[in-house]
């Protein structure tokens, strides 16, 4: 196959791209080169869900039926969807035979629409859940899973009440379902084993295959942009108006996605989704389930990897303060050879790493659960769905006849680099877990750190909330009488109440 030709399987037709500049997103082709206008730009963001997109790629094991999942069209670059298909919401009508789709046709019927442009994207989200839950097996879908799957769509006018029921009311239907063994089939005809490598007035982008051949290259280009999910980079190139001449994109390098056991623990490659990285992280530590909720969206989740998260190092970056509490490392790798270094130590300063220019992140290793750890992490931020910290703390402790041992707290928006707060650990450990244990680690964070003021949050805010935030870890782990999560939750009463957030 061309290695300077993208190929795309657009809403069931094999299309082929030469002349493109690397940048270009997904969204100003599709609208641009395609006339494809159902999909809309709201923020240019990954932000309001107008753009979204579903896309379809080859399973792990070519023989299982592909994935399909929802993306962000206006922060995804086209490129990186060579080998891949892509469903605009214009495609719906044919799996339908010409009429409207089900999940269109409950839109309707629940009057999940006024002004429309949030509309498509909306429609898009759903789409994927019902292919998904049809997929599964399980031909319906609850109000939280709805709400869960619709966290990435922002609507001005309809309210979200109505769009859940239209959620809820697209499986009453008889199924319309997309052939996933024709799709198989034809993904497998755009199949490369070569390394997709174009250029285009002066830009340059390469998905190379393998992880020798990655380093090399990162080798020859220590100045060019590594690209995963695109997640963080596609605002680079949309807000910050940044021009990026070469990318290597990390994606198609099969064994930096990986997710493994290692070592009784787990290694999760730096290219794995946040999907697939958070399914394993609380696989392990079920106790990560109310972050994964609360990072970004599906659509950026999907998109997005773990590796990005940690290598782009934002001190509000939300999977660092829970993987240092975890104890995990980061293992770096260069043609010259491969170190690990704790997490936490990964860190300089602001947005500076650890990171040789000839370095790559090749994986996150986490040990071994202990059975005596007790584990939260959680967020602060204005809004419950995708929205960005003021703080995030992740604590881990052992409670051994009541005692605390190797405790490791962890906070992200509380320094320039997500940051263990050792003095407070230090007031912790050998101490039986109670009031004055907590009451002398709350005094010892303020020792910590100096946080900023921002428009997010002040300083003071933050000092308290960390506060409040180790209180709450408190409650919940203690060995006298430990609250369950739904009691220190402020979000509990209206799951309750089947509200929304
Ligand atoms: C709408 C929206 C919501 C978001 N919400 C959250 C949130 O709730 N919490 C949060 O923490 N983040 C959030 N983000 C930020 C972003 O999604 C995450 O940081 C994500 O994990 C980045 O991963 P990526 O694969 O997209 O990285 P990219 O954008 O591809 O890259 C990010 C940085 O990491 C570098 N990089 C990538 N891979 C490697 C590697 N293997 N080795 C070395 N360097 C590498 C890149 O060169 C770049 O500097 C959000 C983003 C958006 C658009
Ligand atoms: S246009 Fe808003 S998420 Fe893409
Ligand atoms: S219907 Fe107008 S923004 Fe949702």
């Amino acid at each position: 196959m061309d290695s300077q030709t993208i190929r795309i399987l657009l809403d069931g037709e094999a299309v082929s791209i030469t002349d493109l500049a690397p940048t270009t997103s997904l969204l100003a082709w599709l609208r641009g080169a395609r006339g494809l206008v159902g999909t809309k730009e709201g923020c240019n963001e990954g932000d309001c869900g107008a753009c979204t997109v579903v896309v379809g790629e080859l399973a792990d094991d070519p023989a299982d039926a592909p994935r399909l999942y929802a993306v962000n069209a206006c922060i995804r670059f086209l490129a990186t969807l060579d080998g891949k298909a892509v469903f605009t919401v214009e495609h719906l009508r044919s799996l339908a035979g010409g009429a409207l789709h089900p999940v269109q046709q409950a839109m309707v019927d629940c009057h999940g629409s006024q002004c429309g442009f949030c509309t498509p994207g909306f429609t898009m989200s759903l789409w994927a859940l019902y292919e998904d839950r049809h997929a599964q097996g399980e031909a319906a879908a609850d109000p939280a899973r709805i709400r869960s799957a619709l966290a990435g769509n922002l609507c001005r006018c309809t309210g979200y009440r109505p769009i859940v029921e239209a959620g809820e009311r697209m499986f009453d239907a008889p199924s319309r379902l997309l052939d996933r063994d024709r799709l198989r089939t034809a993904l497998l005809a755009l199949r490369r084993d070569d390394t997709l490598d174009f250029g285009h007035e002066g830009g340059r982008f390469v998905a190379p295959r393998s992880v020798d051949e990655l380093l090399a290259l990162r080798s020859r280009h220590p100045a060019a942009t590594l690209l995963a999910g695109g997640t963080d980079i596609g605002l680079w190139v949309n807000k910050g108006l940044r021009r990026l001449d070469t990318l290597i994109h990390t994606g198609e390098v099969a064994a930096l996605r990986a997710i493994v056991p290692h070592a009784g623990g787990l290694r999760i490659g730096a290219a794995a989704s946040l999907t697939a990285a958070f399914a394993a992280l609380v696989r392990l530590h079920p106790e990560l389930a109310e972050l994964r909720e609360r990072f970004a969206s599906p659509p950026v989740r999907n998109a997005g990897t773990l590796g990005g998260n940690v290598a782009n190092g934002s001190p509000i970056g939300d999977s660092m303060p829970a993987l240092i509490a975890l104890g995990a490392r980061v293992v770096l790798a260069s043609v010259r050879g491969r170190r690990s270094l704790a997490l936490e130590d990964f860190y300089l300063d602001y947005m500076k790493k650890d990171l040789a220019a000839d370095e790559i992140v090749e994986a996150i290793e986490l040990p071994p659960p202990a059975p005596a750890r007790r584990l939260r992490s959680w967020k602060l931020a204005k809004r419950f769905d995708s929205d960005i910290s003021a703080v995030c703390a992740g604590f881990a402790l052992e409670l051994r006849a009541g005692r605390i041992h190797a405790p490791r707290i962890a906070f992200g928006g509380m320094a320039a680099t997500p940051r263990r707060a050792t003095a407070t650990e230090a007031a912790l450990a050998g101490r039986p877990w109670d009031e004055a244990a907590l009451a002398a680690a709350q005094c010892a964070l303020e020792h910590d750190f100096a946080p900023l003021d921002d428009l997010r949050a002040s300083a003071g805010y933050r000092r308290r909330a960390a506060a409040g935030l180790l209180a709450r870890f408190f409650l919940e782990t203690r060995p006298d009488a430990p609250l369950a999560a739904a009691q220190t939750r402020a979000f509990a009463a209206e799951d309750l109440a089947g509200g929304g957030r």
